[in-house]
């Protein structure tokens, strides 16, 4: 099994993110051959277009991501814009992708309606992520729902390739991560950078505090009976938690503990559970950052620019 995952450099890391899909894909990729990892710069000029900002957030991104566990060292793990590879081959890929299978693209729709400017790199989107893809030939791709159209569209792509060049490229599979529930945030709605109501996985204690104590309930007084099932502390707290340990915490709900006291639990058990990855996160340096990012597109480069030479040769560059 030949994994591959990436993740925009789109700000503060948070609990949303690690269990939503960090998690999980460590998990998938403990299992692997060979596993890629690799923060798509690229695709994130299709919405930051401020360099110091890009620049800042990468920097941040490697780090957050080494600390929590893509330091292991049979991880590939590298920029996307290291290797220059991924753009020349969305080139080749964009000439035989129909331009009717990018306009059913869901996510461009959608992210036009948000108000992202209409670019052609953002509507090429799904190309730059068929050729990240296929470069390496990954047979396995985990993904949330959102990203499943994408990963079909590779598959679309890599046919429609093999058909018109002959058998070039894996045909790519998404693995959908479908029993991972959507965590909450600290208003309740889905966590998410966009709407301000995150837990930051490695902000000081102090502000991690702010957003736990912050976390909104109902107005059930101190000692009611309260349901773990609607209240976004337990939520967000069971993840942290063996199933055994969620369920008499769970009970402690149903028996009336007070909010103030779940919350000061929640807090001690985030950063409990976190606290490996947050010491790790203190003690990364840019020299390992820059060092871990020097080793993984050494490597990826060479499996990239093997793939780009039998690609070349197959459609008459060479
Ligand atoms: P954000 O919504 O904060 O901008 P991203 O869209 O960058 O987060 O998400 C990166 C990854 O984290 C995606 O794979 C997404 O599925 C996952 N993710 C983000 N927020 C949540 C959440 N609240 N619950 C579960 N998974 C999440
Ligand atoms: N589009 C993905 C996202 O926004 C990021 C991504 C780019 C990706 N290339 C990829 C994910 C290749 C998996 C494989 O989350």
């Amino acid at each position: 099994m030949r994994i591959l995952s990436a993740m925009q450099p789109s700000g503060q890391l948070h609990l949303g993110n690690y269990f939503g899909s960090m998690k999980p894909n460590l998990e998938l990729h403990a299992g692997a051959d060979a596993s890629f990892f690799f923060i798509v710069d690229l695709h994130a000029l299709t919405t930051v277009q401020d360099a110091d900002l890009l620049r800042r957030n990468k920097e941040e991104a490697i780090l957050d991501y080494l600390a929590c566990g893509y330091d292991a060292p049979d991880f590939i793990v590298f920029n996307q814009s290291d290797v220059p590879a991924h753009a020349e081959l969305m080139w080749i890929l964009s000439t035989v992708t129909p331009m009717s299978l990018l306009s059913r693209a869901v996510s461009y729709k959608e992210k036009v309606e948000k108000g992202i400017p209409a670019s052609a790199g953002l509507f090429l989107y799904p190309v730059l992520m068929a050729a990240d893809i296929l470069l390496y030939h990954a047979d396995t791709v985990p993904v949330g729902r959102d990203q499943k159209q994408h990963v079909e569209m590779a598959r679309d792509i890599a046919i429609k390739f093999n058909n018109v060049f002959g058998e070039v490229f894996t045909v790519p599979g998404p693995v959908i991560r479908e029993g991972v529930a959507v965590v909450p945030g600290t208003d309740g709605q889905k966590m998410s950078k966009s709407y301000g109501n995150t837990i930051p996985l490695f902000a000081e204690e102090k502000a991690i505090e702010r957003c736990v104590m912050g976390i909104v309930t109902d107005s059930k007084g101190a000692r009611d009976p309260k349901d773990p099932g609607r209240c976004a502390v337990y939520q967000i707290h069971k993840l942290l938690l063996p199933a055994g340990e969620a369920e008499t915490l769970a009970d402690a709900y149903r028996d009336g503990l007070p909010y103030g006291e779940a919350k000061k639990k929640l807090l001690a058990d985030y950063l409990d559970y976190f606290s490996p990855m947050r010491a790790k996160r203190a003690e990364l340096t840019a020299k390992d950052a820059r060092a871990a990012l020097a080793r993984g597109a050494k490597k990826a480069s060479a499996i990239a620019g093997e793939t780009m030479e039998t690609v070349r040769k197959a459609v008459g560059l060479r």
